[in-house]
């Protein structure tokens, strides 16, 4: 096999493996980055550098309810910074932080397919649009 399609086989290992991971524990671990640099022959850095271009993935635990508030521009036009405002203050974290109790983690993200709906954000799996400010406490209380 030649060296080309060795690489390209490594790729999909790996990303299977961190697809797996994520799917399992819920964020790939320093430890399990270390592992699976192992178990292919990767230096570290690679796996690593690999884990962290999908937005899926997480290299450290979440909480109960992720947040994702779009950032990308049809939604900053439409005031996203106030909405992400209004979530720091309610939850006093910072995007890519995670709430003392473990209830939210908060990130920011590109595009989520409601650019209609600007400005927008996801709770898990739950589109929410047309956000302000005063909705913001009002959803977030609906998560326990
Ligand atoms: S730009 Fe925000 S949902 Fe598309």
């Amino acid at each position: 096999m030649g060296k080309k399609q060795q690489d390209a086989k490594e790729r999909k290992s790996l990303l299977s493996m961190i697809k797996g991971e994520q799917e399992t524990a819920g964020f790939v671990s320093d430890a399990a980055i270390s592992g699976m640099a192992e178990s292919l022959s990767l230096p570290v850095s690679d796996v690593y550098g690999v884990a962290t271009i999908y937005s899926f993935v997480s290299t450290s635990a979440l909480g109960r309810h992720v947040i994702r508030i779009c950032k990308s521009v049809p939604c900053h036009l439409q005031d996203a910074e106030m909405i992400i405002k209004a979530i720091e203050e309610t939850l006093s974290i910072s995007p890519g932080e995670t709430t003392n109790d473990g209830r939210f983690s908060f990130e920011l993200t590109n595009c989520i397919g409601a650019c209609d709906q600007a400005p927008a954000m996801l709770v898990d799996d739950e589109v929410h649009g047309h956000l302000t400010p005063e909705k913001i406490s009002e959803i977030l209380r609906s998560y326990d």
